[in-house]
């Protein structure tokens, strides 16, 4: 199989990528505790991974209100600041590029994980269907508090203290999560947002919140250092929207002029039925790298560059069990499977014992 274009370099806007072959962000659930630290086991896990060429990381909370999961890291304090340093070094001293996603959860969080315990926020008191993950095990997702008009500012703030943190932390740049139905995605479709005032209502107004901490989020870091990821289709945390394809039309639109590195497009996962979505539409109306996301492989990811459909194209459960994936690709090695036990939480197993091709290989032999 010829993977030419994978292979290709590709610079997104300030972000300069020695293959188009990127890991999408995955949450592990394997931050120290107390204080949700990245810490020697992370590190080891993105070194190994560093041969992307651009490594997404998992979601990161960017304050204690945006939590929503036991045992995801953070990027609000100084330990989890210098936790991610000591990633970000690793995966450069191997040569390779890492971003963080910017996390804020909304309404799929619990009382359990908010540190103040207060209710979890959303742009309306409609709580998403299922549980969620505390320390204290699955608890059912409660209502959440509809968030007054005059505390949206405050959210941007911590969207911009958050990207500020990461700058210091010694990332390439930032991943705004608009996607997967947390606290953005919330404000983007009416399923979630029924609000009365500027953020609710019209697309204009549900596009609002993203676009002003898109806007926020470039003030720190320069445009071409930020990335945008939406999930259009996508049913995750009870999302859903009466137009999506008006909807993300609109924001693609809006987030085009501003220049930014990339959109990181989820096409599939989790139920999302991307039938009848034109995909296309969004990239067509986006002056920038269109990256794709949704159970690619090597085949269908070229396909994809060769058609001019996508620019580059992030892979997720295929990172999880093969850290070599770039080279598994170009020499057509087999794939390892993950195992789907140790997805979320736990230490090393399921998580930095998987061995790249060659080193097993070797072991074998
Ligand atoms: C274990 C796991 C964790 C994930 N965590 C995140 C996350 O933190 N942020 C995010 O935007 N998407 C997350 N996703 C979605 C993936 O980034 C990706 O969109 C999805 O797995 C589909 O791509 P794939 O078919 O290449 O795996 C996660 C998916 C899995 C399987």
């Amino acid at each position: 199989m010829n993977l030419e274009k994978l292979f290709t370099p590709l610079t997104m806007g300030e972000i300069a990528l020695e293959n188009r072959v990127v890991m999408a962000p995955l949450t592990r659930s394997r931050a120290a505790q107390p204080g949700d630290i990245p810490h020697a086991i992370n590190v080891e896990y993105y070194r190994q991974r560093a041969s992307a060429g651009l490594i997404i990381s998992e979601a990161t909370q960017i304050s204690p209100q945006g939590k929503g999961y036991a045992f995801t890291p953070g990027i609000h304090s100084a330990e989890q600041i210098a936790g991610w340093q000591q990633v970000t070094d690793a995966v450069h001293q191997e040569g390779g590029k890492i971003v963080l996603q910017l996390w804020h959860v909304g309404r799929v969080s619990h009382r359990e994980v908010q540190a103040d315990g207060g209710l979890p926020v959303a742009p309306s008191a409609i709580a998403p269907e299922g549980q969620a993950f505390t320390e204290k095990g699955l608890l059912d997702f409660e209502v959440p508090r509809a968030l007054e008009g005059d505390e949206l500012s405050g959210i941007v703030e911590q969207f911009r203290q958050a990207a500020i943190n990461a700058k210091q932390a010694g990332f390439d740049g930032v991943e705004v999560h608009a996607a997967n139905g947390y606290l953005l995605d919330q404000f983007l479709r009416d399923g979630s947002n029924k609000r009365d005032d500027n953020y609710g209502g019209s697309i204009a107004n549900r596009a609002r919140l993203t676009l002003e901490t898109v806007a926020a989020v470039v003030e720190v870091w320069g445009k071409g250092r930020v990335g945008v990821r939406i999930s259009p289709t996508g049913t995750f945390n009870s999302m859903s929207d009466s137009d999506p394809q008006a909807l993300f039309n609109h924001l693609v639109e809006q987030l085009s002029p501003v220049g930014l590195s990339y959109l990181h497009v989820v096409e599939r996962f989790a139920g999302a039925d991307a039938d009848g979505f034109d995909f296309a539409a969004l990239r067509a109306r986006f002056d920038g790298a269109y990256m794709a996301n949704g159970a690619y492989g090597a085949a269908s990811a070229e396909q994809s560059l060769q058609q001019s459909a996508s620019d580059v194209v992030s892979f997720g459960m295929p990172f999880i069990a093969n850290p070599d994936l770039p080279a598994r690709f170009k020499h057509q090695y087999p794939l390892a499977e993950a195992d789907q036990n140790t997805l979320y939480g736990g230490a090393e197993a399921g998580y930095t014992d998987y061995p790249s091709y060659e080193s097993s290989a070797a072991l074998n032999a």
